[in-house]
């Protein structure tokens, strides 16, 4: 028998070097109690969390905890089929009309996760004569939503505008062309130049497809993401989303205003094979998103929170992902991975969790902490972030 599983092995004696110097796992921590969007209980001590994605702090939100307790009294656990079938309840009707409403646009259609979403849609809309033309730091799920489908792929370089045009003019002029951007990119939390890519795009003839699962609630004045604030979200054909960050619950969407998007319900394979979202996680998520309509102090408190956290690494002397704060995402670079773990390990000791990111997940071979902040991280809270992160890094020798 030959072992499937002998091609991870270099994984996997990377992974035991890592741990055997007696460092924890950090991609095994365990979350023991959560008190609040921003501190939970890990190994027995609280801890703040930096690395969560919950940029709106909607978790805890009563209102949002209600509609779902309420949903699971009425229609129960789950609705045990596809969104074609059996598996299209009230709730779900109405999480798509919040979205619509959200956006100010004519279609929304709710998926399982932000990466089915991605996965369908992107399969779905490009077929075979058809060229996908996207980012090369496009989230995984973009990547697989390619592999998925039949379409040629053509990356370019990320946040190149020179490069998209160059890319989008060798193609067949009559060839359907899909680019696909991102709002914000998840690694380093920079923001993509959509104005001007949407502008090429267009001038080009190719449909555009925005991955906002970053920005959505807490870039541009209404929440809708970077398309929003750099004026484009007129000429995006469809965005993407997610409810796992701040609508803080689970579940993906695509929304779009071209009057045919309905009928990718009936040949979306992602959305027709699969169960659909459990009644109380559609609940919580309609009721997170008309509240997040309406969110412009705790946007305006996220943004201080974002450039006190950036201007402070950056006084203590880390690298960090993006010269200014561009999004909610902090990306503190560490030399190695050895260095990046222990580092990690040294901001639990001190209570504070934040994501350790490496390749392939990371771009040119980068090791990152990643951060995440929250509309719910008090003054305080920044303060004493930057007071552990002065802690760890000193002890580390990651600053002097
Ligand atoms: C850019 C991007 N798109 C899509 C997703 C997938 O979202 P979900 O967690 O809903 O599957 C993520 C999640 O990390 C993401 O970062």
């Amino acid at each position: 028998m030959t072992d499937l599983l002998s091609k991870f092995d270099p994984l996997i004696q990377q992974r035991d070097d890592l741990l055997s110097s007696g460092l924890t796992d950090p991609f095994a921590l365990v979350m023991e109690k959560v008190e609040s969007p921003t501190v939970a209980i890990c190994n027995g001590r609280r801890t703040i969390l930096l690395g969560t994605y919950n940029y709106m702090g909607m978790t805890f939100d009563p209102d949002v905890v209600a509609a779902g307790k309420q949903a699971l009294d009425e229609f129960g656990s789950g609705t045990t089929g596809s969104r074609v079938l059996n598996g299209t309840y009230v709730g779900h009707k109405a999480v798509e009309e919040a979205l619509k409403d959200f956006y100010a646009m004519d279609h929304a259609m709710v998926f399982s996760t932000g990466y089915q979403a991605n996965l369908g849609i992107i399969s779905t809309i490009a077929g075979k004569e058809d060229y996908i033309i996207l980012d090369i730091d496009s989230h995984a799920s973009i990547y697989d939503g390619c592999a998925l489908g039949n379409a040629q792929i053509v990356p370019f370089r990320h946040n190149d505008i020179e490069a998209l045009e160059k890319r989008l003019k060798r193609l067949p002029p009559e060839a359907g062309k899909l680019v696909i951007l991102e709002g914000v990119y998840s690694m380093l939390g920079d923001v993509a130049p959509l104005k001007e890519m949407v502008a090429v795009c267009k001038a080009a003839g190719a449909m555009v497809l925005v991955d906002e699962a970053h920005s959505m609630g807490f870039i541009g004045e209404r929440g809708r993401g970077v398309a929003e604030a750099q004026g484009v979200i007129d000429d995006v054909d469809f965005i993407i989303g997610t409810f796992s960050k701040s609508v803080g619950t689970v579940g993906g969407f695509c929304v779009s205003n071209p009057p045919k998007f309905e009928i990718l319900r009936l040949v979306c394979r992602p959305y027709v094979f699969t169960a659909s979202l459990p009644p109380s996680v559609v609940a919580t998520a309609a009721t997170s998103i008309r509240k997040l309509m309406d969110s412009a102090d705790k946007r305006a408190h996220l943004w201080e929170n974002s450039k006190r956290l950036h201007a402070g690494l950056r006084q203590l002397g880390f690298k960090l992902g993006t010269d200014e704060p561009q999004s909610a995402i902090i990306a503190v670079l560490m030399p190695d991975l050895e260095t990046g773990a222990a580092m990690w390990e040294a901001l639990l000791d001190e209570g504070l969790y934040v994501n350790l990111a490496r390749p392939p997940a990371t771009p040119a071979g980068m090791t990152l902490l990643r951060c995440s902040l929250c509309a719910l991280h008090t003054n305080e809270q920044v303060g004493e972030i930057l007071g552990m992160f002065a802690a760890a890094g000193r002890a580390t020798g990651c600053i002097s």
